[in-house]
C-alpha cells in the first residue's frame, strides 16, 4: 500500500525536548542547573506526559501548555530548584523555540518533493505548534498542524488519530505515522496507521496491544520508507 500522507508527532520527534534544559544550563545566569539539567529534562518530560494521560483518563482536560508548566514545576522541585523563578521563566520561554533535530528539514523537503501530504499531529496547543514550527523554519514543508485541542483530549485517545482522516481522507494504512514516543507509535499502529517509531534512546519496545511497524534510530530513513 503506497504511503500518501506522513504524520509526525511534534515534541521529541521533530523537536528536541531536552534542548530547553540543556541550553539554559549553559547560560551563566542558570549555573544552578549545570549538574541537574539531565534530571530536570527527564522528569519534566515524564511528568508532562503522565499528566496528559491522567487528565485524559479522568476527563479533566486542560491544554498542553498547562501540563508542560505543571510538569516543569514538579521537576524543579524534585531537584530543589523550585525557588528559582527566573530559571522557571527561562525554561518555559525556551520551550517555545525548541530546535528541530538536524535531519528534519531535509526529510520534510524530500517528502514534499515527492508529493506527500505532511503534517504534525500533536498534544501541543495551536499556539505552541505555530511557534515551534516558525522558530525551526519548517513551515514551508508542512500542510497542517493538527492539535488535540480540536477534540479536547490528549493522545492516545483515538479521536486524536481521527483528525488525520478528517483532514486528508484516504485509508489508514496509507498514512505513515512517525513518533519518538513508543506508546504513541504503538497506539497509532493499533489504530491502523503504518507506523515508525524513532527510538532515539534505544529503549525496549513498549508492551502494549500493538507494536510499531518500523523501529528507527532517527528520522533519516523516513523518506525512503514513504517511497519518496
Ligand atoms: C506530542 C507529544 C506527545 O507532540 O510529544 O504530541
Amino acid at each position: 500500500m503506497p504511503i500518501t500522507t506522513c504524520i509526525f508527532d511534534a515534541y521529541g520527534t521533530l523537536f528536541d525536548v531536552s534542548a530547553a534544559a540543556r541550553q539554559a544550563a549553559a547560560e551563566p545566569d542558570h549555573a544552578a542547573l549545570a549538574d541537574h539539567w539531565p534530571a530536570v529534562a527527564a522528569n519534566w518530560r515524564l511528568k508532562q506526559l503522565q499528566y496528559s494521560w491522567l487528565r485524559a483518563i479522568t476527563g479533566e482536560h486542560t491544554d498542553f501548555w498547562q501540563v508542560t508548566q505543571d510538569g516543569l514545576d514538579w521537576a524543579l522541585e524534585a531537584q530543589g530548584l523550585d525557588g528559582d523563578a527566573a530559571l522557571r521563566e527561562r525554561l518555559l520561554a525556551l520551550y517555545w523555540e525548541l530546535s528541530a533535530y538536524p535531519e528534519v528539514p531535509e526529510m520534510l523537503r524530500a517528502l514534499k518533493a515527492a508529493g506527500k501530504n505532511c503534517a504534525i499531529l500533536s498534544n501541543g496547543s495551536p499556539a505552541m505548534l505555530d511557534a515551534a514550527v516558525a522558530s525551526a523554519g519548517l513551515g514551508d514543508w508542512l500542510d497542517d498542524l493538527l492539535s488535540v485541542e480540536s477534540v479536547g483530549i490528549f493522545k492516545p485517545a483515538p479521536q486524536v488519530y481521527d483528525l488525520v482522516e478528517e483532514r486528508f481522507g484516504g485509508l489508514r494504512e496509507e498514512v505513515l505515522f512517525v513518533s519518538s514516543n513508543g506508546w504513541d507509535a504503538a497506539a497509532a499502529a493499533g489504530y491502523g496507521f503504518t507506523t515508525a517509531w524513532a527510538n532515539r534512546g534505544g529503549e525496549p519496545v513498549d508492551r502494549l496491544p500493538a507494536r510499531p511497524h518500523h523501529v528507527l534510530s532517527d528520522l533519516t530513513a523516513i523518506a525512503g520508507l514513504a517511497g519518496a
